[in-house]
């Protein structure tokens, strides 16, 4: 059975950044308050040109790189998001189509902010089946387009960002070792965009209540995550006969300072041993992991041979943990450039456009 090793990552942040003092600007807060109750200092907002497609072909244009894989030899795209591009298609297709990734399924996997490690998971057990040899999951967030920046108790709280892995077949050791995934539908209405989909279509009365911006019961979800980050932790590393001795970093969901802390007191491990990145970014949902990983990376904090655990949770209710051995890109002879495949996937894709309404045009005269 293949091992499924990470060995390529990117991230992508847009460039406007928005403080606390910004934001007190627009609702009745404080830069004291914000930093006090969650670790928050400042997050970067998604301009008008950024999309969590266009977000993250950027991520993961740059996994590629580091992989030193080329778009068209991926297998399998998963794209993760709070805040995809549309209810359909998947923006797991769009950025088949931006990247050249011609032979690559896509599909969208919606677990909130737990949503990385469990596509994550996800494209371990394909790669672990023998099915297929290279992944990309991306994770991908403009949050800021769902957010009411009327409310304060969730407009402090999250940032723009994206963040990919590149995940590949090797016969060597390591790689994902072990992975638990929970859900608890019952705390759905806890976190939730309550309008747009099916249950309650877009309205004009839906839009002026403000349903289709997130709605969160911040004080149930900060117990939950409590409750749960701590325990997913340790059974992820159970299965694989493992405790917190053998692990070098935790790469927890970035949501809040306070919750982090939680969970180090309930493992009984040193801060410092957790990656913590939340004063930068705010809480970046599906993004949050593979953002602070990638910066515990260029840090050289985390390196090959390390135990690090992923552990996340969020709206559904879900959570999940996953316990990695770190490698790295695999060994290869060659070097391949993936910049051009960016360029001829736009021709590509302009192309295959062209010709599809040559053919509508000419189907109709048959009809
Ligand atoms: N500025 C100033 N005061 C505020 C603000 C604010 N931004 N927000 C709330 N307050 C007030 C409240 O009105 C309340 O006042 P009151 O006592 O007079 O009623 C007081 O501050 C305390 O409010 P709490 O809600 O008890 O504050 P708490 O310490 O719980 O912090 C927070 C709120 C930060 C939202 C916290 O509950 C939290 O982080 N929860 C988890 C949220 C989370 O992680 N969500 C993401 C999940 S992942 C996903 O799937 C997207």
């Amino acid at each position: 059975m293949p091992f499924a090793h990470i060995t390529g990552w990117g991230m992508y942040v847009p460039e406007p950044v928005l403080t606390n003092d910004d934001i007190s600007k627009l609702v009745e807060t404080s830069d004291e308050w914000i930093r006090e109750r969650t670790g928050i200092r400042e997050r970067h907002i998604a301009s008008e040109t950024d999309f969590p497609s266009t977000m993250g072909v950027e991520a993961a244009i740059r996994a590629l790189k580091v992989a030193n894989l080329v778009p068209t030899e991926l297998d399998l795209i998963i794209c993760t998001s709070s805040s995809p591009e549309y209810i359909f298609p998947a923006t797991a297709c769009l950025i088949q189509d931006q990247i050249g990734a011609t032979k690559a399924g896509a599909f969208d996997l919606q677990a909130a902010c737990t949503g990385f490690v469990y596509a994550l998971n996800m494209g371990a057990q394909a790669i672990r089946s023998g099915s297929i040899k290279n992944v990309l999951v991306v994770g991908t967030e403009v949050l800021s387009r769902f957010t009411n920046w009327k409310d304060r108790n969730t407009c402090i709280l999250f940032g723009d960002g994206a963040g990919a892995f590149v995940l590949q077949a090797s016969d060597q050791p390591g790689g994902v070792m072990s992975a638990v995934m929970h859900s608890d539908g019952s705390g759905a209405d806890a976190l939730n965009v309550p309008a747009g989909g099916a249950h309650c279509p877009a309205t004009e009365a839906t839009i002026r209540e403000g349903k289709h911006f997130i709605h969160m019961d911040g004080k149930e979800v900060f117990r939950f995550a409590t409750r749960v980050m701590g325990k997913a932790v340790t059974e992820a590393l159970e299965q694989i006969q493992l405790t917190t001795n053998d692990v070098q970093w935790i790469v927890p969901h970035q949501a809040n300072y306070r919750i982090i802390d939680s969970a180090a007191k309930h493992l009984k491990m040193p801060l410092d041993k957790f990656v913590i990145n939340v004063d930068r970014y705010g809480n970046t949902s599906t993004a949050s992991v593979p953002i602070a990983t990638i910066e515990a990376i260029q840090k050289s904090q985390i390196k090959p041979k390390d135990k690090v655990v992923f552990v996340a949770f969020g709206g559904g209710l879900t959570w999940a943990a996953m316990v990695v051995e770190w490698t790295g890109p695999l060994p290869s002879k060659k070097h391949v450039r993936v910049e051009p495949y960016r360029w001829f996937a736009r021709l590509r894709s302009y192309i295959r456009r062209i010709l599809r309404h040559i053919e509508g045009f000419f189907s109709r005269k048959e009809l």
